[in-house]
Formats: structure tokens, sequence, C-alpha cells
């Protein structure tokens, strides 16, 4: 019997997405990108001009925001929508004001409440791979397959730079690498569920692995 609910944690383009995905498929199970909704509260701030280190605004936003994810309307590239209150904001949520930004509204423990909530009432359901910092720790410490996912700053760079200069998007290696250690430094040190690895978690290092050879472990590990 494999596992019925699988967390994926680790650090910011460490391959937790496409293994994620990719797993989902094989199992038949819903994936959930939970940095989605942290980039979609984040988005929604910068649109509507709330000051995003206003704590109590950011709070009430989370609270109040309706996200969905759902199949993808068109091929563009994309694997699922987001929408927030019916507007497609699926790829506004990658751009670089939103990057920039999340790590602090991610920090705020009013954020993290009221997404936390709507995550676990997902994750609980089973038949699911949720992806994200937390997973493993606080949204789902009861998952019964638990991966961290790891690889050095410069590799995940690297994949991050590919990966924007295939959607034909202006990339600079060396911003996107200090980005990637900004991002490292605030996601790891914050006060509520900072990133960490559950003791129970099972350490993969993707540096020098294909995407393809991370999935065969951890398809092993669902036997
Ligand atoms: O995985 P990502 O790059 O889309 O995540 C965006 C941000 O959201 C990242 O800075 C960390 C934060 N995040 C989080 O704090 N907890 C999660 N479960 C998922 C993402």
């Amino acid at each position: 019997m494999p596992p019925k609910m699988i967390a994926i944690d680790g650090p910011a383009a460490s391959g937790k997405t496409t293994l994620g995905r990719r797993l989902a498929d094989y199992l038949g199970y819903l994936f959930v990108d939970t940095g989605v909704m942290y980039r979609a509260v984040t988005w929604a701030a910068l649109q509507r001009g709330i000051d995003i280190h206003d704590e109590a605004r950011l709070t009430a936003l989370a609270e109040e925001v309706q996200i969905d994810i759902l199949p993808p309307s068109q091929n563009d590239g994309r694997f699922y929508d987001v929408r927030m209150d019916h507007q497609d904001i699926t790829w506004e949520i990658r751009n670089p004001q939103v990057e920039a930004a999340v790590s602090i509204v991610s920090a705020y423990p009013g954020v993290r409440r009221a997404l936390t909530a709507q995550q676990r009432r997902i994750g609980l359901r089973g038949r699911v791979v949720m992806v994200g910092r937390d997973i493993g720790t606080v949204v789902l410490p009861e998952a019964d397959l638990k991966i961290y996912l790891d690889a050095s700053p410069e590799e995940r760079a690297r994949r991050r730079f590919a990966e924007l200069q295939a959607r034909g998007e202006a990339a600079d290696y060396g911003a996107i690498l200090q980005n990637v250690r900004e991002r490292d430094q605030i996601d790891s040190t914050r006060q509520v569920a900072p990133l960490q690895a559950a003791p129970d978690a099972i350490h993969i290092d993707s540096d020098g692995l294909t995407a393809e050879e991370v999935f065969e472990r951890v398809r092993e590990l669902c036997r």
C-alpha cells in the first residue's frame, strides 16, 4: 500500500514541485503546492497597495481572500490555474515583485495560521502530495511519507535561471543566486514554522541527480 499522505519540504528551487507533481501523477493523487497560496496573498497585497510590513492588514487579507487552484484552462505551460476572486493570477504570482516580498509575508504568524488551516483541511482528506516548507512539521505531521529535498544554492539558482530562460524571460544568474540565499535565510530563521526537516523525514540531496533519479528514489520509498 503506498502512503496516503506525502509531505515534501525543502528550500526554494530544490525540485520539490517537479518531484511532487510527478509523484501525484504516478499515484493518481492530488498535488498541492502550498507556496502558491503565500504567493497569492502577497500578490493581492501588492495589487491593493497594502504595505507588506503591515502584519495586521496582511493577516486580515489572508483570512479574507479566496484562493482557488483549478485544472489548467490554457495550454501555455501552466500545470494548474491559480485564481483569486475569479481573476486568473497563475503567472502574476511568479513575478519579481512577488518573489521579493513573499518571504516577508509568509513569516507572519497570522498569515500562516490562516493558510495552514486551509492546507490541513485539504491534506487530511488523504491521497495527497503536498509540497512546501513546513508540511511534515506543522501542516501534516501525520503524513506517512516525508521527504526533505535539498540542493546547494548554486545548483538551485542554476535551475531557476534555466526555468526563466525557457519561458523567454530575462534572467540574471547572480541576482537569482542572491535571491535564493536571502530566501533561505528568511525562511529558515523565522519564528513560526521555519524551514526545517521533520525528525522522521527522509533526506534527499538532489545535487548531481536528475529529476528522473530523484523520482525513482521516492517511487522506491512508496513501495
Ligand atoms: O515554494 P515557493 O517558492 O513557491 O514558496 C514561496 C514562498 O512561500 C517562500 O518564500 C516560502 C513560503 N512558503 C512557506 O513559508 N511555507 C510553505 N509551506 C510554502 C511556501
